[in-house]
C-alpha cells in the first residue's frame, strides 16, 4: 500500500510537469519579424554583408515568434530534431536573398536561421516541421511586399515619414494594423527598423494582433537608405 502511494505521487509529479511543459510551449499566434537593413547597418553596432554579398535592397526576414495572447512567448522547448541544413537545402537561396544575416563578424547565415530555429522555431515544431516552418516565412514575405506597401504610399528608403503614415500603409495593405520597432541611428534618431505582422498558428494567414510588444518611437522617424 505505500508503495502504491509512493507511485501515484511519483505519478502526479511526473503529470504535473508534463502539464507545465505543456504551457510552457503552447502559443496562441506568430509574430512575423522583417527587419530593414539600412536600421541595421546605420547604428553605432554597425554591421557586416553576408558572405554571399550586400543583400537586396528590401525587407529581410527576421523570424517567425510563436507568441501568446497574454503577451508571454513559449520558451525551453525540446526539439524532437535539431537544426539541420540538410533539411532546408532546396530553401538556401531563397533564405539567402530574404533572411540576409548582417551580424558581425560576416557569415553565410546558417548560425542566425539556426538560432531562429533554435530560439523559436522549435517550439512551433508541433505544427510546422523544420522545412514548412522556413517555407511558410519565406512565403509570407513575398505575400507582405512591404517595400511595395510603403512605395504605393510614397514612402521610400531616404526620407523621414510620420510613424502614422507607415502604419496607414501597411494597413491597407496588409489589411492588419503592423507594429512598428524602432532603433536609433548613430546620431541618436529614431528610425524604423522592424516590422511585425501577426500570423495564424498554421503560418497560414495574417490575423489582427491579439497584443503588441512595447516599445518607442518618435512620431515622425527615418527610414534610412540602404
Ligand atoms: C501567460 O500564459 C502562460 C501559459 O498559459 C502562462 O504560463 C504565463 O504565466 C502567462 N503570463 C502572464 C504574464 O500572464
Ligand atoms: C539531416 O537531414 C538529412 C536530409 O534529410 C539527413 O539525411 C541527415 O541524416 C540529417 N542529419 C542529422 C544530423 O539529423
Amino acid at each position: 500500500m505505500v508503495k502504491f502511494q509512493c507511485s501515484i505521487a511519483i505519478n502526479l509529479v511526473l503529470l504535473q510537469r508534463l502539464l507545465a511543459l505543456v504551457a510552457s510551449q503552447s502559443f496562441d499566434f506568430f509574430y512575423f519579424v522583417q527587419q530593414w537593413p539600412g536600421s541595421y547597418c546605420n547604428t553605432k553596432q554597425s554591421c557586416c554583408y553576408p558572405t554571399t554579398g550586400k543583400p537586396a535592397v528590401d525587407f529581410g526576414i527576421h523570424g517567425l515568434w510563436p507568441n501568446r495572447n497574454n503577451g508571454s512567448h513559449p520558451y525551453d522547448c525540446y526539439p524532437k530534431k535539431p537544426f539541420n541544413l540538410s533539411e532546408i537545402s532546396d530553401l538556401e537561396s531563397s533564405m539567402q536573398k530574404d533572411w540576409p544575416t548582417l551580424a558581425c563578424p560576416s557569415s553565410d547565415g546558417q548560425n542566425f536561421w539556426s538560432h531562429e530555429w533554435k530560439r523559436h522555431g522549435i517550439c512551433s515544431e508541433s505544427v510546422l516541421d523544420q522545412h514548412a516552418y522556413f517555407k511558410t516565412a519565406l512565403g509570407l514575405k513575398q505575400k507582405a511586399n512591404l517595400l511595395q506597401a510603403l512605395k504605393n504610399a510614397g514612402i521610400t528608403p531616404g526620407g523621414s515619414y510620420s510613424l502614422k503614415s507607415i502604419h496607414n500603409a501597411i494597413t491597407e495593405s496588409a489589411g492588419y494594423t503592423p507594429w512598428i520597432e524602432c532603433n536609433k541611428d548613430s546620431s541618436g534618431n529614431y528610425q524604423l527598423y522592424q516590422i511585425y505582422l501577426c500570423v495564424d498558428t498554421s503560418g497560414s494567414k495574417l490575423i489582427k494582433c491579439p497584443v503588441f510588444p512595447k516599445g518607442t518611437c518618435s512620431s515622425e522617424i527615418e527610414f534610412p537608405s540602404f
